[in-house]
């Protein structure tokens, strides 16, 4: 195996008003290789080895620009400003309320009708000694699908000689405002079927019970003696059928966790993932205070993804590192407003590795 970083950019597409999509392919010593485009700052491919040494694409995409600017339910995208929910599109600050588009029923969902995941990016590649990526940043106009303030967000993409994906995120704006990144890549570590066989940890010792709009209701209640409880690790699909009124919510789970942490900040173990199938383990690290585990319950088979594969009911899960849902309009909640002056900076890293 060449045992050297490699990095190969190309064009993936045109869009409708004319400008190019490009491709960045990144693989590492070990022949993991990451795609990235500058389009919604979008992660295309993640090609892993199994434990026979075949590479395993893990993640749900699709082939064409198209595609990703068509439907794509968040396929590989960041998220902002605001991932996640915010309850009746509404929200105050300083004693102004400001409204924002209402996506997902009476709700705004990540971030409103047009997102941090449908703009497109400066891209500039990282060569460094250990990690290569991609450097994207973005300004949002103040005002931008109802947001105060003028946001010049970065997010940094690396892959290092680790295995280990990490998001670095930063922000900065010039009058207070909101923001919540997170990323939101649909992992199938088997590559195809559904995911419900795949074994997830979450070091969660509670969850954020939500309403029938999937906003939180403010409690946070123990996952102890409920289809919550992920903190021994359980396959995926165990208990996703239970008679439980969270789970008829959710259609599955579609639900914030309340990651176990030493202090708020630190960058902590939130989650694992292993296919007895292929042996791909997944580690999930982050810094964010929680994170959404949505279990593909709203696939329905309708989409076809990469080289024609259909994108069946719960074929993949997302683990979205976040502050949690619609924390605007819950001062209980550790906060998601940025000051000017201030800068936000967060981290989340992706480890993979393999068991025999
Ligand atoms: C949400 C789901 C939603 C999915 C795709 C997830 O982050 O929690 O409710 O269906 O994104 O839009």
């Amino acid at each position: 195996m060449d045992r050297s970083f490699k990095l190969d950019i190309q064009e993936f597409g045109t869009l409708a008003n004319g400008q190019k999509v490009t491709q960045f392919r990144i693989t590492n010593p070990n022949g993991l290789e990451m795609r990235l485009i500058d389009y919604g700052c979008l992660m295309t491919n993640l090609l892993v080895p199994d434990r026979s040494g075949k590479l395993v694409d893990v993640l749900l995409g699709f082939d064409r620009l198209e595609d990703y600017v068509k439907d794509s339910p968040y396929f590989g995208a960041v998220i902002g400003r605001y991932g996640n929910r915010i309850a009746g599109g509404q929200f105050s600050l300083d004693g102004t309320t400001y409204s924002l588009p209402q996506n997902d029923g009476p709700n705004t969902l990540h971030g409103g009708v047009k997102g941090f995941d449908k703009v497109m990016w400066q891209a500039a590649p990282i060569t460094d000694s250990t990690a290569y990526g991609v450097a994207f940043s973005y300004e949002s106009p103040d005002g931008e699908e109802g947001f105060p303030g003028t946001l010049t967000a970065r997010v940094r993409i690396t892959l290092n000689d680790q295995n280990e994906v990490t998001l670095d995120y930063t922000a900065v704006t010039d009058k207070p405002t909101v923001i919540n990144l997170t990323q939101h890549n649909y992992y199938n570590l088997d590559g195809m079927g559904t995911c419900l066989d795949q074994v997830m940890t979450i070091y969660a010792d509670q969850y954020t019970p939500v309403d029938s709009t999937l906003i939180p209701t403010g409690e946070r209640a123990p996952v102890a003696q409920t289809p919550f409880d992920f903190r021994t690790g359980k396959p995926i699909g165990k208990d996703i059928g239970a008679d439980n009124r969270q789970l008829a919510y959710g259609r599955g789970f579609d639900h914030n966790f309340v990651l176990n942490k030493q202090a708020p900040g630190l960058l902590s173990l939130a989650a694992e993932v292993y296919s007895t199938k292929t042996g791909i383990t997944m580690d999930v690290l982050t810094e964010e205070p929680g994170i959404q585990f949505y279990s593909g319950n709203f696939l329905d088979g309708s989409l076809k993804g990469k080289g024609g594969l259909v994108c069946e009911h719960r074929g993949a899960f997302c683990l979205e590192t976040q502050h949690f849902p619609d924390s605007p309009n819950h001062p209980e909640f550790p906060s998601t407003r940025l000051n000017p002056g201030d800068i936000y900076q967060t981290r989340t890293v992706y480890r993979f590795g393999r068991k025999d």
